[in-house]
């Protein structure tokens, strides 16, 4: 009887485990894949969400008057985007690589000497200018929809950014 008991438990035991685990991939499978996906290409956005923490870093640093940290996230900024360069050169029929030289890189030149002369005006001032060229490029890439802020009214993370 009690050999008969357990046999059963283990029975129901496998049916259930087959209803659970083996039904569920027959439920939709691949549904969640986006259509003519390209699995191959990095995910632009991915690498922009990226980006965009180093630039929320880089104008908190800036808004403290923390020129090391902001040299910091301004050489991990540069970084990121020859990475976006190299990665993905074109997304959606938009130079993103040409356009990354003509608008995103250019003002990086005014925060290198504003983090050199530790001038936290001067930071400010590129940052400014780093947050609108993210802007112009987003509305050259036909998505004037994106808009990035200085994000410096609260600090969001578990970090300190003052000198
Ligand atoms: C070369 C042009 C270009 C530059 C320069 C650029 N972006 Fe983007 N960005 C794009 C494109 C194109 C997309 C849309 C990607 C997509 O459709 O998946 C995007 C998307 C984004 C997104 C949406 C993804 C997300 O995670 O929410 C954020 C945020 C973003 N960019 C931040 C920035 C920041 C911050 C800067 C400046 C430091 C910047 N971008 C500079 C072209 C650019």
């Amino acid at each position: 009887m009690r050999v008969r008991v357990s046999t059963l438990f283990i029975l129901v035991g496998v049916s259930l485990y087959a209803l659970i685990v083996l039904q569920a991939p027959t439920h939709g499978a691949g549904k969640l894949e986006p259509v003519g996906s390209d699995v191959t290409q990095p995910e632009l956005a991915l690498l922009m969400g990226d980006l965009q923490r180093l630039t929320h870093k880089l104008a908190l640093s800036a808004d403290a008057g923390n020129a090391e940290l902001a040299n910091f996230y301004m050489y991990e900024s540069l970084e990121q985007m020859k990475k976006i360069q190299t990665e993905v050169p074109e997304y959606e029929g938009q130079p993103v690589a040409l356009l990354m030289d003509r608008l995103g890189l250019p003002p990086y030149a005014a925060m290198q000497e504003a983090v050199n002369a530790k001038d936290k005006q001067r930071m400010l001032n590129a940052l400014d200018a780093v947050v609108q060229s993210c802007n112009a490029c987003h509305a050259a890439t036909l998505h004037p929809f994106i808009r990035i802020t200085r994000g410096t009214e609260v600090n969001p993370f578990n970090q300190s950014f003052q000198p």
